[in-house]
């Protein structure tokens, strides 16, 4: 069983307000643990004594909290205490508990600031899957930074740039239109105007995403776009020089990896399952290369930060790697 705090404010002491408050404070803690009704044990509130039009658990039982117990207690006068406020305490069988404070009360929880979490490693290591449960599990956006580089490869093999140098790339960086927008939760990312979520996944798109990554153009493009969106929001993000470069002050570093035939063994079985015709040796040969290419790299290569947990997930089941990883972000939150 897992304690959920939570608090909020009330712009008046107005019953009205008040349910307004209390439902909206629970149902977004509701939301945010993914809570089903019987999991909820019970709702233990507070409020400040200036709150007397309502009782916040009447308030609770009103907007359907009535399968569950419910109580109401007053606070004593503090001075200096948030004027308006309604603390809960929700007991629930859960896993994990994210804690909500909404309106004035946000201020309550400084250690619930904006976080990141980086997860970087070579491909096929399962980061991506890691990042979107991750993501989904905190509620909090994901940023898939290998989509962005395959967009600017798309770009270039539709332009017909064969081999990328500074000089050919260059221009195309200057006047790239690249969005990355977010549809139900998932990544849409978006050149010249058209989504091109698939088209960058077919294999050929793959080893000259490795290519062009390599340019300093092309990384500095992509570096400030994703500092952008991580600096607006808590994120996941998953890449080659997450913790290492773009966010060295990232709360959570993990790096992720698998031996060569496992990660190959796993493009296979997505590649095949897309309806691609690959071989297994000639993948596996590619990820090596790729490996390399993204490794030795002179600007901002692939590498495992100082401070990043590494994870080998070649005999590991997504849900072990995805508990480690709770595990060791739970361990210092
Ligand atoms: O993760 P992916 O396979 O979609 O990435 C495609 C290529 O993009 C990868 O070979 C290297 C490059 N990349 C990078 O250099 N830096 C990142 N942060 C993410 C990807």
């Amino acid at each position: 069983m897992k304690g959920i705090r939570g608090a909020t404010t009330v712009g008046a002491d107005t019953p009205e307000e008040i349910r307004k408050a209390v439902k909206e404070l629970l149902d977004e803690t509701v939301r945010k643990n993914n809570l089903k009704e019987e999991e909820i044990v019970c709702i233990l509130f507070s409020n400040t004594s200036d709150i007397r039009s309502l009782y916040p658990a009447k308030a609770a039982r009103e907007a359907g909290y009535s399968h569950t117990a419910l109580y109401s207690s007053l606070e004593p006068e503090m001075d200096g205490a948030l004027p308006l406020c309604i603390r809960v305490l929700l007991l629930a069988e859960c896993e994990r508990a994210e804690h909500v404070y909404l309106r004035g009360a946000k201020g309550l929880r400084k250690d619930l600031k904006k976080f990141a979490v980086a997860l970087d490693g070579p491909s096929g290591s399962g980061k991506s899957t890691i990042a979107k449960l991750l993501a989904k599990a905190h509620n909090i956006l994901y940023l898939d930074t290998g989509a962005m580089y395959r967009a600017c490869a798309l770009k270039a093999l539709r332009e017909g740039i064969g081999q990328v140098t500074e000089e050919k790339v260059k221009p195309l960086m200057d006047g790239l239109d690249l969005r990355i927008e977010y549809k139900g939760g998932t990544q849409h990312t978006v050149l010249d105007g058209e989504d091109v979520s698939e088209a960058i996944r077919r294999p050929e798109v793959s080893m000259a995403a490795s290519d062009i990554s390599a340019l300093r153009c092309v990384r500095e493009k992509m570096v400030e776009m994703q500092r952008r969106i991580a600096g607006e929001q808590s994120c996941v993000l998953d890449g080659r020089d997450i913790g290492s470069f773009v966010l060295p002050d990232a709360e959570f570093k993990f790096y992720v990896t698998a031996k060569s035939s496992v990660r190959a063994k796993r493009r296979y079985d997505e590649l095949r399952a897309k309806g691609f015709a690959v071989d297994l040796a000639a993948l596996q040969k590619e990820i090596e290369q790729r490996d390399k290419n993204d490794s030795t790299r002179e600007f901002s290569p692939l590498c495992k930060a100082a401070d990043a947990v590494e994870v080998d997930t070649s005999d590991m089941t997504i849900d072990e790697v995805l508990a480690f990883i709770e595990n060791k972000i739970q361990e210092r939150v």
